[in-house]
């Protein structure tokens, strides 16, 4: 059986708009946020609080939370941020911002090369942001990237990626999010690992998953999940996105494409389907190419 109903967790003006070669203005930022949040989504992921020199797209954060309070109000400082180290909790404290995420890699080369930290000097970078999050009050999610495939590594050992994921939680997160960065995983490998994942102590309620489309496995690794019994599902608008330090990482799974498939299955989301298309099919406009979502293209064409 499925889930009655699952949250969809918003990454196209993170994930997205940090892989876009054109630097988006932060007004028009502000607008796809707002709009998201309007047509349904229950969590916006609105930047990240990294170096602006390794993300130089998402430079403006500060501004854009500034943007989205003047716009949203309250709304949107319980909007989730991409947060690394101390000093980007700092600059997330400042704003005001109740919810973080700090991502960790189940790699050794995608830990050097998206953190500048091996693997394990990650938990020591980790270890006080968590702490001093929690301290404040904060709820913290953590990502898991490379869960299924490492462009560098090849293929990823299910025991190595549920270790790294349980010593992220156990930092003191609310949930983690299993990252499938360069979209090489398959329905098979999904049931496998949240299998390992529960059998490590994490219950469904703990996971949530995040998939990339490279090769076009998204959606079926998404039902794989949901009749695995996760609840939580990372998307991003117009399937925009990747990550510009891993290689090969293309569009996420296309908030647009999941809740077509939710709607088909009589699972819950919440989202207003046009509202959300018309969206995308505007950022499009302003990216100056087409949305890769099938079902953006099929409904605004
Ligand atoms: P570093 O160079 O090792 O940093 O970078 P450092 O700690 O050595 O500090 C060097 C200087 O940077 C210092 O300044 C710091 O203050 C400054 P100085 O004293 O020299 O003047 N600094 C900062 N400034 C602003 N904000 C900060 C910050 N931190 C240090 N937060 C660091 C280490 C982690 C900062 C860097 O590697 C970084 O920013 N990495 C981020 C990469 C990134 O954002 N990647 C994309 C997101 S991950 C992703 O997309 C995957 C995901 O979607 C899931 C999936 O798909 O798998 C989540
Ligand atoms: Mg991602």
């Amino acid at each position: 059986s499925l889930p009655r109903a699952v949250t969809i967790y918003e990454v196209g003006p993170r994930d997205g708009l940090q892989n876009e070669k054109a630097t988006v203005p932060t007004a028009t930022k502000a607008r796809f946020v707002s709009r998201l949040h309007a047509a349904g989504l229950p969590v916006v992921e609105s930047t990240s609080f990294v170096h602006p020199k390794w993300v130089p797209q998402l430079a403006d954060a500060a501004d854009l939370v500034d943007a989205l309070v003047d716009e949203l109000g309250d709304v949107a400082r319980e909007m989730p941020v991409l947060v690394p180290n101390e000093r980007g909790l700092d600059r997330a404290l400042e704003k005001g911002l109740r919810h973080i995420a700090i991502f960790g890699s189940a790699t050794e080369t995608f830990a050097q090369r998206n953190l500048n930290r091996s693997l394990d000097e990650q938990f020591a970078m980790f270890e006080p942001t968590v702490r001093r999050a929690r301290e404040a009050g904060l709820d913290v999610r953590a990502y898991v990237s490379m869960c299924f495939g490492d462009p560098w590594e090849g293929g990823v050992p299910v025991e190595q990626v549920v270790d790294v994921g349980r010593r992220l939680f156990d930092l003191g997160a609310s949930q983690l999010s299993l990252g499938d960065t360069i979209g090489t995983g398959t329905a098979g490998h999904v049931g496998a690992l949240l299998r390992a994942f529960n059998e490590a102590g994490l219950p469904n309620e703990s996971l949530a998953m995040h998939f990339h489309d490279t090769y076009g496995q998204a959606l079926s690794n998404a039902v794989a999940a949901l009749r695995h019994g996760i609840t939580t599902f990372d998307a991003s608008a117009g399937g925009l996105g990747g990550c510009p330090y891993a290689k090969s990482a293309t569009g996420n799974l296309a908030t647009e494409d999941l809740v077509w498939l939710l709607t088909g299955l009589g699972v819950e989301h919440g989202v207003d389907l046009d509202a959300l298309v018309s969206t995308s099919a505007w950022m499009a406009g302003e990216l100056g190419r087409p949305s890769p979502s099938a079902v953006v293209r099929a409904m605004s064409g």
